[in-house]
């Protein structure tokens, strides 16, 4: 297997390979495109609803203790503020009231310029892999503009979340450079509003959600009451969710609309959490490892207890590998009873469980592991991508695991010119189509035609020639990783596939 680096190449590389091939286009383009939106395209839609598929049956169908759901968008808003998103789901934004630019401030970085023991000045850098290195260089440029001599000590970059008040009007803007426009750091709160009905007024105010895990909690007594449902089980759902982030960056992975997949697993207050906490944490490692994130890319981030989101008693991120950094793929929370107690006490209704094996009631307790399809999306994207040298020419391979690839097989006449040969390829591709999203091709050179599917990440080519009509009505199947190629009978060839595909 070609050598895989961390570069921003790669990272350009898959979004050029992502426009080339329809899987992902900027939203809106032809008005300019609009920032943090994004729109997949006819191979990302297969690729995106392969992934939701995958998850749905491995974390719903195939379990007996999850069940699932799907709730609206828009809630009652009183949902957000029994949440707390409507009081505490905000992030420190920062203006810069020259350039009119705004900043996440525990994403912009500055530090004092110290000469000897006088402060010279400050620089300013965005959060980013080379923030070090940058804000040195400005140092240094600093200290030789103002003429000054002497020893410069170490730039020790913070957050601007940590700046103090005198600090403000001296730190430069990373618009302009010069200090004095910056704004002290205030909360802004990152949910959609809207307005329901045909009012628009404070009452008619509404939230696209930040979350789904909410739409879970509301129903939590509607799934206890008319499914079968006993503790420990859990509620699982996909769906759209919004934030308006005031940097969106990095592509797919942090937009302002996205889908997660939630899961909110109901527990004993009386179960070790801990223990199953971890438990989740290793279950979803072996999940993604199983669908082609392999766990030398993964690792795992426990929040510090003063960082914890308003509802978490404690979280883990399972970290992910990305070409620009070891970045958050899924989180998993333990939320305790915060939510169910928290809409209980605002709507006023019972939200208590019944636990027949103890007779007793409580309210239960919840681990919630959470993840963006989009960031499994991009997470495949990055491990899947390769460049190689095949037969000396350089091929780029998506290598997709099949049941998310969004052609399972491409299938190929040897020659177009042979009517014979191409109606038994397609009616090959008929019978396939039935059953899996299959391509047909019968375009140009077959080492094209292949090189073609690679890039795309169809995992099987299946070639159709004169042997198959003339000999031994057998097909060609050419493995897209390992490039081996096979003689099977169509009968073969779909129980292949289906051990393949479907596992
Ligand atoms: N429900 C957790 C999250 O959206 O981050």
């Amino acid at each position: 297997m070609a050598e895989k680096k961390s570069t921003p190449s790669l990272m350009d590389n898959i979004i050029n390979l992502c426009k080339r091939r329809g899987f992902i286009f900027q939203s809106s383009e032809i008005y300019g495109g609009y920032n943090g939106f994004f729109d997949y395209g006819p191979l990302g839609v297969e690729l995106k609803n392969n992934i939701k598929q995958a998850w749905w049956k491995d974390m719903v169908q195939r379990r007996d203790d999850i069940v699932g759901l799907d709730s609206t968008i828009i809630h009652h808003p009183m949902t957000w503020k029994a949440s707390g998103h409507i009081d505490n789901f905000t992030d420190p934004l920062v203006d810069c009231k020259e350039s009119r630019m705004r900043y996440r401030a525990d994403q912009l970085f500055f530090a004092p310029v110290i000469v000897g023991d006088e402060t010279i000045g400050y620089v300013s850098v965005l959060e980013d892999e080379n923030m070090q290195t940058a804000a040195e260089e400005q140092a240094k440029d600093l200290k030789r503009k103002l003429g000054k001599q002497g020893e410069m000590k170490a730039v020790v970059l913070k957050d601007y979340t940590q700046a103090r008040p005198d600090e403000y009007a001296l730190i430069p803007s990373p618009a302009t450079g010069k200090p004095g426009s910056l704004t002290p750091p205030r909360a802004f709160n990152m949910m959609f509003q809207t307005y329901v009905g045909a009012l628009r007024d404070e009452t008619a105010v509404a939230y696209l959600r930040p979350e789904t895990a909410q739409g879970i909690f509301i129903n939590f007594k509607n799934v206890v009451d008319t499914g079968r449902v006993k503790i420990p089980f859990g509620i699982a759902q996909v769906g759209k969710a919004f934030r308006n982030e005031i940097n969106p960056r990095n592509f797919i992975f942090r937009s302002r609309e996205f889908e997660q997949m939630e899961i909110e697993y109901f527990i004993s207050p009386d179960a070790d959490w801990a223990s199953l906490h971890k438990g989740w944490i290793e279950y979803c490692m072996n999940w993604f490892d199983s669908i082609g994130i392999p766990k030398t890319c993964l690792s795992t981030y426990d929040h510090p207890k003063e960082k914890l989101a308003h509802y978490s008693k404690g979280t883990t991120d399972i970290m992910f590998t990305y070409p620009f950094g070891v970045q958050e793929l899924q989180g998993v929370a333990a939320r305790g009873n915060y939510d169910l107690t928290q809409h209980a006490n605002t709507s006023g209704k019972s939200l208590e469980y019944f636990d027949d094996s103890t007779k007793t009631k409580y309210v239960p307790h919840v681990i919630e592991p959470s993840v963006g399809v989009d960031r499994i999306f991009l997470a495949v994207l990055s491990a899947g991508y390769h460049e190689e040298e095949v037969e000396g020419e350089k091929r780029v391979v998506l290598k997709l695991h099949p049941r998310l690839a969004p052609y399972k097989a491409a299938v190929f006449p040897l020659v177009k010119n042979k009517p014979e040969l191409v109606a038994r390829a397609e009616a090959l591709y008929k019978k396939l189509q039935n059953r899996w999203n299959v391509a047909y091709d019968a375009a140009g050179a077959i080492g094209r035609r292949y090189r073609r599917q690679d890039e795309i990440g169809t995992p099987f080519g299946i070639t159709v020639d004169f042997d198959t009509i003339e000999k031994d009505d057998k097909v060609t199947l050419r493995d897209r990783d390992t490039l081996q190629q096979i003689r099977l009978s169509e009968d073969e060839l779909i129980a292949y596939l289906s051990k393949k595909i479907d596992g």
